[in-house]
């Protein structure tokens, strides 16, 4: 029997209305000039406007500052530029807010404050990670929890690939999912990033590690997935089902410590070579990926479908697998997400860099069955 860890430390705050107790929490931890980290597009938002409201209130007398350049796949420069606008207005803590980018990016911007001016593709290296600004999470989107991650995804200057900083200070001190912030998504991105949470939950419950607890916190995320995401995408002010999607976003990437699988091997290239949104790559090569591995371990998904609401409990492994496959498959078309690779630009001729950059990706190799090269060209075939 092998050595595990099991982490599941993030201070979380649920609840519509929750924000309002951001300046309670400040105050306790002895936050007096924060930096906001977003984007543009948020910036113009009620979410965003609701947290100025918020520490407006809460300033009287303090002050907080805001970089708002997040681009939608995070550069380097992003985190550059946060750390000297932290360090230029004499800042003690980030708070990130919107979709996975500017959470990422607040997260890595601590590192850079504490050692300005360092090449950050050294920070892949770096060893000590103590003394890091307090990082408080607010999450606009419910898809990839990068909120309780320990993970901040960078596009690195000198490769052009996404690299992942991992370390468990990485961590948020406090995650607020308000579903109030919620609201405003548009049913086409509340599709997109629900898509990946429940990739999340798929494939982290289905890839072979040990780890029940993650197991079952990925089921229940696909339970709540199953009944909230088409209330959410066909009525965007529906507060519970904003609600249920938030914390099943957050349970999904709780759940994925544990690890991933060969969709989002599909789904990175995608993003990185044909600027797909993450949610819509892993949304339309979901259904292959589980076809796939269903042929090579029957029964792979009765509990997936359980966890949907089906009554697979004596029904035969291939069974079992068939009717979940096509219930996600309906569930997916349901959000609109039932077109093809080339609906969005994907040209055969980027099939080949598309391969070579999935074999490269790391996620495949604890997928639930063993993946070759020519498996990720016969699958990126199947969905093109
Ligand atoms: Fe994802």
């Amino acid at each position: 029997m092998s050595l595990v860890s099991f982490s599941f430390p993030t201070p979380t705050l649920f609840g519509a209305g929750s924000l309002s107790e951001l300046p309670a929490r400040l105050k306790t931890f002895g936050i007096l000039r924060p930096l906001i980290v977003t984007d543009m597009g948020l910036v113009q938002t009620d979410a965003f406007r609701a947290l100025a409201r918020t520490l407006g209130e809460a300033a009287q007398g303090k002050q907080w500052f805001v970089y708002p350049g997040v681009h939608p796949n995070p550069i380097e420069n992003d985190v550059r530029e946060s750390a000297a606008e932290f360090t230029r207005h004499n800042c003690d803590a980030i708070i990130a807010i919107g979709g996975g980018s500017p959470l990422d990016v607040g997260k890595a911007a601590r590192l850079l404050v504490k050692r300005p001016g360092l090449d950050f593709a050294k920070f892949y290296d770096e060893r000590d990670w103590s003394g890091l600004a307090p990082f408080i999470a607010i999450p606009t989107t419910a898809g990839t929890g990068s909120e309780v991650g320990r993970s901040s995804v960078i596009t690195l200057d000198s490769t052009h690939r996404k690299a992942v900083l991992f370390h468990p200070e990485l961590l948020a001190k406090l995650v607020i999912l308000d579903p109030q912030l919620t609201t405003g998504l548009p049913p086409k991105l509340t599709a997109a990033t629900g898509a990946d949470a429940l990739t999340h939950c798929i494939e982290s419950y289905t890839c072979p590690a040990f780890h029940p607890m993650c197991d079952g916190i990925a089921l229940e995320g696909i339970r709540l997935i199953a009944e909230a995401l088409p209330r959410a995408f066909r009525n965007g002010a529906d507060l519970d089902a904003r609600g249920k999607m938030l914390v099943a976003a957050a349970m999904g990437a709780v759940a994925f410590q544990k690890d991933l699988g060969v969709v989002h091997s599909l789904a990175h290239p995608l993003s990185t070579i044909c600027g797909l949104h993450h949610g819509l790559a892993n949304a339309l090569c979901l259904v292959a990926g589980m076809k796939f591995c269903a042929a090579r371990k029957p029964g792979l998904y009765r509990r997936v479908g359980i966890a949907c609401g089906l009554d697979l409990v004596k029904t035969s492994d291939s069974a079992a697998d068939q009717a979940t496959i096509q219930f996600i498959t309906d569930f997916l078309a349901g959000l609109g997400l039932n077109t093809r690779l080339r609906d969005h630009g994907v040209k055969p001729e980027q099939l080949d860099a598309l391969v070579a950059q999935a074999v490269d990706d790391p996620c495949h190799k604890t997928n639930a069955v063993p993946v070759t090269p020519a498996d990720l060209r016969q699958l990126y075939q199947e969905v093109m």
